[in-house]
């Protein structure tokens, strides 16, 4: 039997036909904005196009996305607690409040990301913002469960015991993931199509794992994890066909933001944010690969996204270049490593003044396709990097998920 009634059918149903809806509204919206946003100075230059300083491209266009994606989760919301609505009904207030808490954290971050495209605000700033978008999350965690036990795996019980109470450190990690969430999406970025993309696939593997588990004994979580997932990817649908190489639009670190708060949200209140985190696999590689720049022990240029060779009108990873001399031993380690196992590839020359210089493939998995493969044009890359988020963000994890996890946990 299953765990799910007729009104969460219902309310199913409802939620794809609403999301179709603000899938065709968001896609109408986007030609008749546009305009606007380039007026308001919200624009870029496509870098990588021969072309790239001719035409002017609308920035932020997600918010778009995410202004229908929070009109659609308001009548949601009616729908959803519509059953408890007559007198004599127990209003669940938990679980009301859950909902406008996610909700009330989707749309800072919302509002913090359209301040970041409109403003460019310093890395550490970046860091911040989640931190703090996060906090109504937390406290409806604490209000709402307070549990912050975790069960240990299998292989480590005799040495570790069967679980720990991480007490605050539960909390530090729910705020932790909201902050990696935003941010992995953000950097793994600068192809067209990528970041709405990658988003995309995350969305529909959450969406894949909600529908499994319906029939399990959290459905009430994976339903509230449902009726996210499904508007968000009705309304990104429409700013991927247009962000697709070449692009029209550029989605701005407004949807970067936006859909990473939304994993972490459901991830959080629906209480499988190590799953969801295997969803990141690729995220996590390509912010692992990135600390050498993030924390400076290289230096990081304010763009790190291939380079076009206008010729051929394919892309090579892009470089940045230094002097030996000012590379820490620390750093020099990072380039080292990450060079012999072939994530970068750095070169040694002699300025005329002798000084010797290193230029190095930025850090990022995006360049180092380009480097495993050769030059490939943008479209192609965009669908190599999609594929990798299907193989090691949808595909493994579900093996993870469903069969290693067998050897870590009883079911
Ligand atoms: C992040 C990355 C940066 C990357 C940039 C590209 C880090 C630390 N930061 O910065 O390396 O270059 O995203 O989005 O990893 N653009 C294109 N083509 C695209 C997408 C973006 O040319 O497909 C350019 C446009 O000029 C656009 C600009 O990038 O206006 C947007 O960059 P922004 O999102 O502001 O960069 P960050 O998120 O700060
Ligand atoms: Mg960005």
């Amino acid at each position: 039997t299953s765990a799910i009634d007729r009104f969460d059918l219902f309310t199913l149903v409802f939620d794809i036909l609403i999301s179709i809806v603000g899938g065709i509204i968001v896609n109408r919206l986007i030609p008749i904005l546009k305009e606007k946003f380039i007026r308001a100075q919200l624009w870029g230059y496509d870098l990588n196009k021969r072309n790239s300083r001719e035409v002017k491209i609308a920035e932020s266009q997600g918010v778009i996305a995410a202004g229908i994606f929070l009109i659609l989760m308001f009548i949601m919301i009616a729908i959803v607690f519509s059953e408890h609505l007559h007198p004599l009904s127990d209003f669940p207030h938990n679980k009301f409040i859950e909902y406008l808490a996610a909700l009330l954290s989707i749309c800072c971050m919302v509002l913090l990301g359209f301040a970041d495209d409109v403003l460019d605000l310093r890395w550490s700033v970046k860091l911040m913002l989640p931190l703090i978008a996060s906090l109504p999350l937390l406290l409806v965690y604490f209000a709402n469960y307070h549990s912050t036990t975790i069960i240990l795996p299998k292989p480590v019980r005799p040495l570790l015991g069967h679980q720990w109470n991480l007490g605050i450190l539960y909390y530090v990690y729910m705020s932790m993931v909201s902050v990696f969430c935003t941010n992995a999406i953000n950097i793994l970025a600068g192809v067209n199509g990528l970041e709405v993309g990658q988003s995309i696939v995350i969305a529909s593997s959450i969406l894949m794992f909600n529908l499994i588990e319906l029939q399990g004994s959290c459905s009430e979580e994976h339903l509230f994890s449902l009726y996210f997932m499904i508007p968000f990817i009705g309304c990104t649908f429409p700013i991927l066909l247009r962000n697709w190489c070449p692009a029209q639009i550029f989605v701005g670190d407004t949807l970067c933001y936006f859909s990473g708060m939304t994993f972490a949200v459901v991830g959080i209140l629906g209480h499988f944010s190590k799953t969801m985190l295997l969803f990141f696999i690729p995220q996590i590689a390509n912010f692992l690969l990135s600390i050498p720049q993030l924390f400076h022990f290289i230096p990081c240029p304010r763009h790190r996204l291939p380079r076009l060779n206008p010729e051929l009108n394919k892309l090579n990873p892009s470089e940045v270049e230094f002097k030996k001399k000012d590379l820490k031993p620390l750093g020099w380690l990072m380039l080292r490593f990450f060079s012999a196992i072939k994530f970068v590839r750095y070169r040694e020359y002699k300025m005329h003044d002798n000084e010797v210089m290193i230029a190095t493939t930025n850090f990022t998995i995006i360049n180092t396709v380009l480097c495993w493969t050769g030059p490939l044009h943008e479209a192609t890359l965009t669908r190599i990097l999609l594929l990798i988020q299907i193989i090691f963000g949808t595909a493994l994890p579900f093996f993870i998920r469903y069969y290693l996890v067998k050897f870590f946990y009883e079911s």
